[in-house]
């Protein structure tokens, strides 16, 4: 993959998790730091990527369709924004990444892992978030968050079987991946889950 610089961080969890509103405090404390700080998202992060992202989350297909979509979106950002902002040094915080495929396409809708996996490498070389923020908060709480969320999505629109395997999804990503998942209790207050994001971020920069 050659040269490591910048700083590559992802937020994932269930929808309803709470994770989107803490993207701007992530970046606050990042440019603090004197970062240059890139905050995108999946799927989306580029026009083409963000034009995907509507048709995936809108029109009906099969998993496999699903899941193509999803890599295609994300080769486009990861060769357009993430890759070149790493290279220059800066911090990218995604609003999800890869972990949501496994958990969503793999979990949720029991696509294969193998295949996944194999898609994973060809479209990311190597490249992975140094940390990951796992909103994990129960299936009961993500749901009666969602209901009270505006209009729903495809997979917002899913049931609570849907959510209970898209958390088993979580799980099994984060024992695979151990050294990268930091594992957040969102079933906690926003306040509360911010202090202990804030805690480990600043331990991360510290090592930087
Ligand atoms: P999200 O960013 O949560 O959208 P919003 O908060 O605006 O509703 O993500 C959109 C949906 O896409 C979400 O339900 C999870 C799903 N998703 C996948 O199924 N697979 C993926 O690889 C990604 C990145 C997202």
């Amino acid at each position: 993959m050659g040269e490591r610089r910048g700083l590559m961080l992802s937020l994932e969890g269930q929808d309803g998790c709470g994770k989107s509103s803490t993207v701007e405090k992530i970046a606050r404390v990042l440019r603090e730091a004197g970062w240059e700080v890139v905050v995108t998202r999946e799927p989306g992060g580029t026009s083409l990527a963000e034009s995907l992202r509507q048709t995936v989350l809108t029109m009906p297909m099969d998993g496999l369709t699903e899941a193509l979509l999803m890599f295609a979106a994300r080769r486009d950002h990861v060769q357009q924004v993430i890759r070149p902002a790493m290279a220059r040094g800066a911090a990218v915080v995604c609003d999800r990444f890869t972990d949501s495929t496994f958990a969503y396409q793999g979990g949720g809708r029991g696509f294969s892992w193998d295949t996944l996996s194999q898609l994973e490498a060809w479209v990311q070389e190597g490249l992975q978030p140094d940390v990951t923020y796992w909103f994990d908060v129960g299936a009961k709480e993500a749901a009666r968050r969602r209901a009270s969320a505006r209009a729903a999505d495809r997979f917002e629109a899913e049931d609570e079987q849907f959510f209970l395997r898209v958390m088993a999804g979580y799980e099994r990503r984060a024992e695979e991946a151990r050294g990268r998942f930091v594992r957040l209790d969102a079933s906690k207050t926003m306040d509360e889950v911010w202090v202990e994001l804030e805690s480990s971020l600043r331990a991360e920069l510290a090592k930087r």
